[in-house]
């Protein structure tokens, strides 16, 4: 795979599982790392483990779902590095549990607000930057429920939809710029996040996901990394619009 050396970048949710792996590969690759979380002391340990590695890394407080925060984070990435050459924009909430007519407005708020709006604002400030820079890669995590129903998910499901049709618009209108934007949709990773599933559904539910995962087991966050790091890498330069499954075969 290319090299990252003299790259900048910033990775949302970079405290914890795929955010964490992700930017770890970037930085074992040259790449310099914005650390970006809601949780600072998360985001922190993951700019001592780059460092640990010999990597470079910085961390970076932001709120995905509040719109100066973004600005302030993105600007602070900028002016610290110099410019933006690739985002990956991970960071995102599960909900799960309740079909829709058992749910409140304010949960539905809740998960679209980070999901889906935290998305749209991470871009809305990243691709300025990397319209200045003269291009760029922009991966938006998703998730295999922005391609189809997972049950009892609905506004998880109808979020990730919404994140997987809001790269291919922004793939369409920045193309032009030189800038190419993915989506990429993990089936379920061995995260904190699917810990949370397991600890209120109960543990049968491991094994449940990999009975229907063709390849019998679940993915590690270092998996989907590997394939967010690809996918912003120019080994992708004509990939754009995409949405990339990594699900072990489970859409086959
Ligand atoms: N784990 C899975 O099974 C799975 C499957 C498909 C898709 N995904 C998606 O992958 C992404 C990463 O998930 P993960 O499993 O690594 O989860 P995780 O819970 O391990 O990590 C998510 C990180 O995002 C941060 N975060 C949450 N809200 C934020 C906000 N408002 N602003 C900034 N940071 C915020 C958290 O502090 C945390 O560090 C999410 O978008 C998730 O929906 C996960």
């Amino acid at each position: 795979m290319s090299s990252y050396a003299g790259k900048a970048g910033l990775v949302t949710g970079a405290g914890s599982g795929i955010g964490r792996a992700s930017a770890l590969e970037f930085a074992r690759r040259g790449a310099v790392i914005a650390v970006l979380d809601l949780d600072e002391d998360s985001a922190r340990r993951t700019v001592e483990l780059i460092a640990k590695e010999g990597g470079q890394a910085e961390a970076v407080a932001v709120d995905i779902g509040d719109e100066e925060s973004v600005q302030q984070a993105v600007a602070q990435v900028v002016s610290t590095f110099g410019g933006l050459d690739f985002a990956l924009n991970n960071a995102g909430l599960a909900s799960h549990g309740r079909v829709l007519t058992e749910m409140s407005l304010q949960e539905w708020e809740r998960v679209l607000r980070v999901n889906v709006i935290g998305t749209w604002l991470c871009m809305k400030y990243e691709l300025p930057a990397m319209q200045q820079r003269g291009g760029g890669a922009i991966v938006n995590v998703a998730s295999n429920g922005g391609l189809y129903a997972i049950s009892g998910a609905p506004a998880y499901v109808a979020g990730k939809h919404g994140v997987v049709g809001l790269s291919k618009v922004a793939a369409v209108d920045h193309g032009p710029d030189g800038i190419r934007v993915n989506a990429l949709c993990p089936s379920v990773t061995e995260t904190a996040m699917f810990d949370g599933v397991v600890a209120s559904t109960g543990a049968h539910i491991i094994e449940q996901q990999t009975a229907v995962t063709p390849l019998r087991r679940l993915a590690t966050p270092e998996e989907v990394a590997a394939a967010a790091v690809w996918l912003c890498s120019p080994d992708a330069s004509y990939i754009t619009g995409t949405a990339l499954s990594v699900d072990g075969g489970r859409r086959a």
